[in-house]
């Protein structure tokens, strides 16, 4: 038995220092010290001998698996190092190659112009909240004293989610009034930005996404004038102090009364021009004050509480502000555009 020993002992010897890969070398570590390999099988025969015999063959063959495990490490740390610098020769860098630009992303003007935005309220007092894109009917209408019968519910404006149309996906940020409203007692004072989705055929002028920013504010007493006010201030800190705002009378469910405003128009002052269409004026979205049929749904006291909101559409104004004339240029991802903000 001591003879078979030896015997496994100098061709492990032989085999692990003429080896001459790392696979090679995991190949005799599992002939030898696996759990089928050689020695395993040697001291599993332990039983067969003599009980005299035992306990020295038993000694000796662990003594043998401790300086093979030895040999397979020392092999293992210069195999390693070979392989290693083998490896790097290959893989040598070539330091004459002309080198690779490296790409740095841009802000996107939507982003730019939000911040600017949330700046201007911020020092008004206004936080901003947010709601998400996939809204529940009740909250993009009902709640917004939308009827049943109203056309911005019909399939062909909105992306509902499901058969019952009790889920879409919001068709616009006022939405996020409801959500607050019912998640806070008044005073409120937030905006809301985010995108907004109507099935609109994508032209210049149109695309199926689009960003608005919302504004609410409730308290116990608010007028339209003091509507006035903050969007005159707003207008005159984003784009100058020569903006004037103007109201124009309209229709929105969850707004009485309703209005329609417009800024002078930024290009030619208010004398008239291509872009305004020689008014004079810019329209930019809608605002009135808040309807008390809105104020009942989400549980506020008509009676107690008055407030205004107001609606932004991002990309228009962000295509008065710099000029743009084709919405789709927003959702290009074009470097040679985006750049240029
Ligand atoms: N949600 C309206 C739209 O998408 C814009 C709007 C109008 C928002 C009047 C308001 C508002 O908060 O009071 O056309």
């Amino acid at each position: 038995m001591n003879d078979k020993l030896a015997i496994i002992g100098t061709e492990a010897e032989e085999k692990i220092s003429g080896c001459r890969s790392l696979a090679e070398l995991e190949a005799l570590r599992v002939l030898y010290l696996g759990r089928k390999g050689e020695l395993t099988e040697l001291l599993k025969s332990v039983s067969s001998l003599p009980s005299e015999e035992r306990p020295s063959f038993g000694a000796a063959t662990n003594r043998l698996k401790a300086r093979i495990g030895e040999l397979l490490d020392a092999r293992k740390s210069a195999l390693s190092a070979v392989e290693l610098e083998s490896r790097h020769s290959q893989e040598a860098l070539d330091f004459t190659l002309p080198g690779r630009q490296s790409f740095a992303g841009h802000r996107h003007p939507l982003s730019q112009l939000l911040e600017e935005i949330s700046d201007i309220f911020h020092g008004m007092g206004f936080s901003v909240a947010e709601g998400p894109d996939v809204e529940t009917s009740w909250n993009n209408f009902d709640a917004l004293n939308t009827p049943q019968n109203h056309p911005s519910r019909d399939m062909q404006d909105t992306f509902y989610l499901n058969n019952d149309q009790s889920l879409l996906l919001r068709t616009h940020t006022s939405p996020v009034q409801i959500r607050t409203m019912l998640s806070q007692k008044p005073p409120v004072r937030i905006i809301a930005p985010g995108r907004c989705y109507r099935r609109d055929a994508i032209d210049a002028s149109h695309m199926p996404v689009f960003q608005q920013c919302e504004g609410l504010y409730v308290d116990k007493k608010a007028s339209l004038a003091d509507l006035k006010g903050i969007l005159n201030y707003f207008a005159h800190q984003l784009l100058g102090e020569k903006i004037k705002i103007r109201f124009r009378p309209h229709f929105f469910p969850f707004t009485e009364p309703s209005v329609e405003y417009d800024f002078s128009c930024l290009f030619c002052g208010g004398q008239g021009c291509r872009v305004c269409k020689q008014s004079g004026w810019l329209e930019i979205s809608g605002a009135g004050m808040v309807d008390p049929n809105v104020f009942k749904n989400v549980g506020y006291d008509p009676e107690t509480c008055q407030g205004f909101a107001w609606g932004l559409g991002l990309e228009r104004v962000a295509m008065l502000r710099y000029g743009i004339n084709d919405i789709r240029l927003f959702y290009q991802g074009d470097m040679r555009f985006l750049k240029q903000f």
